[in-house]
């Protein structure tokens, strides 16, 4: 007679262990950045951190990412994280995990995202790209911080496509407000305790305070346009002339601030960071910068680039794919949750876990990226690329893919061009760059740094 045993439960994936009652958190003590990287390199690739009672897992495998983001979607929705980035962005796009109110939100705004759309906004891009080589030009042979003036552009370009707004006024305002925003959002996602929003603790209330900041423009944006009784053909205008299919009503005064305020912040900051990385990993690759010089001086013969050049700049784009591949400015996707326990490459995952896929850990993962670690834009034109169509994710993948994917392609790489073109830059005396997370990657420091005309 055979007796069957019953089937053994998987093992749950790898992770440092923890204590009671906090579990790993404190694994995240030098940041997440930190944790995730190192955990990767520890356990593999996937990793499961306990926080006094929730469960992350971390997923650096492109065959995981795949699953997670695309052919298991249902199974990991977007987590409710009303009480994280929501914080910062309310309800709109990004934080959305309610399906149905999500793919309507969707549908009706990806028009504006459309290449031949964008296309129409080239003029815009371009002027702004102009008032950033006049800016930086009035700094030559100063020491200029590179991240704020990339926070300047492309604050100038997000409100000026999107809404037909000047806001380079309030960039001074804007940067520093998202900066600390998103710091205390990620802090609250590492902690093993938050205390709630309603507590005056001085994190809490220094928090309200930026967030007024944001908050109070975006108002204004909305209320001026109202206002003005005006129609630009813009995304404010999609927002403010939307109807509900089966009600007929517009959006509600909530609704519409989340939308444009995701907008103004998901729309600048990523691409901000991903040209101040660009800036630095110039910097530190003379070889490259040459080759850059050799083909924008060929095609360009001396004028500012355009948004109709950019077909003709193959190395500039291979450049930006090369940097946004070392440093994703979304290092990690937002959090899934799994709907119901579930596994992930042979590892058991229960129900409500949250699962982060690494675009940082694998667009460096070695099995894909030969000398992973090598800044080498000729990847992007030689045919190197890796065969896994998910080893390379900057925007993310599957139905929650990045929106504004076209825009940032086109103004990095217009941006890109601008500034290789006509200034070279130096790091200021004794810098010393260091990554940090705050919900995206950024440049701890900033980035000071010697500017000259060429
Ligand atoms: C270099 C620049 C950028 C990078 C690296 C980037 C990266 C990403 C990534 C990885 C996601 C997916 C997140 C997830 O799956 O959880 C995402 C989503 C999103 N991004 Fe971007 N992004 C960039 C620029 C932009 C721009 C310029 C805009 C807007 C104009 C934008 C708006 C959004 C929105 C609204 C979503 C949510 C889409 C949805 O869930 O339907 N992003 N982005």
């Amino acid at each position: 007679m055979t007796t069957s045993l019953p089937p053994r439960p998987l093992p749950l994936a790898p992770g440092p262990k923890g204590t009671w009652p906090l579990g790993s958190a404190h694994a995240f003590r030098q940041g997440f950045l930190h944790a995730t990287t190192s955990g990767w390199r520890q356990y593999g690739d996937l990793v499961r951190f306990e926080i006094a009672g929730r469960t992350l897992l971390i997923v650096s495998h492109p065959d995981f990412a795949q699953h997670v983001l695309v052919d298991g979607a249902a199974t990991f929705p977007k987590r409710d994280v009303r009480f994280g980035l929501g914080l910062l962005l309310g309800n709109g796009l990004v934080t959305n995990h309610d399906h149905a109110s999500w793919l309507s939100q969707r549908r009706m705004m990806q028009p504006m995202f459309h290449k031949a759309r964008l296309a129409t906004m080239a003029h815009k891009m371009e002027a702004a790209a102009a008032r950033l080589v006049d800016r930086l030009g009035a700094q030559a042979g100063r020491t200029v911080d590179i991240d704020v003036e990339m926070t300047s552009v492309t604050l100038d370009i997000i409100t000026q496509t999107m809404f037909s707004a000047d806001l380079l006024g309030e960039a001074g305002k804007v940067g520093p407000a998202v900066a600390a925003g998103t710091r205390f959002v990620q802090a609250r996602i590492q902690a093993p305790f938050s205390p709630p929003m309603s507590w005056p603790t001085p994190a809490n209330k220094a928090f309200t305070r930026q967030k007024g900041v944001i908050d109070a423009i975006v108002r204004r944006l909305v209320d001026e346009r109202r206002a003005s009784g005006e129609t630009k053909g813009d995304l404010l205008d999609m927002l403010l002339e939307a109807r509900d299919e089966d009600t007929g009503e517009g959006m509600t005064d909530e609704q519409l601030r989340d939308e444009v305020l995701t907008i103004f912040g998901a729309g600048h900051e990523t691409t901000a960071n991903t040209l101040t990385f660009a800036c630095w990993v110039l910097s530190q690759h003379p070889d490259v910068v040459a080759r850059l010089r050799e083909e924008l001086d060929r095609v360009l013969a001396g004028r500012l680039p355009t948004v109709a050049d950019l077909p003709n700049l193959p190395f500039t784009r291979a450049v930006l794919d090369e940097t946004l591949r070392l440093y994703p400015a979304a290092p990690v996707t937002s959090p899934r949750r799994a709907a119901h326990d579930t596994e992930l490459g042979g590892w058991r995952v229960p129900a409500e876990t949250n699962v982060f896929v690494s675009t940082f850990n694998i667009h460096r993962h070695p099995a894909f990226w030969p000398n992973a670690e090598t800044f080498d834009p000729d990847r992007f034109l030689t045919g190197r690329l890796p065969a896994h169509r998910f080893a390379y994710l900057p925007f993310g993948a599957g139905a929650r893919k990045c929106i504004g994917t076209n825009l940032a392609v086109m103004e990095g790489a217009l941006l890109l061009a601008t500034l290789a073109s006509r200034f070279d830059f130096q790091p200021a005396e004794g810098f010393r760059m260091e990554l940090e997370q705050t919900i995206t990657l950024r440049a701890k420091n900033g980035l000071p740094m010697i500017v000259t005309k060429r």
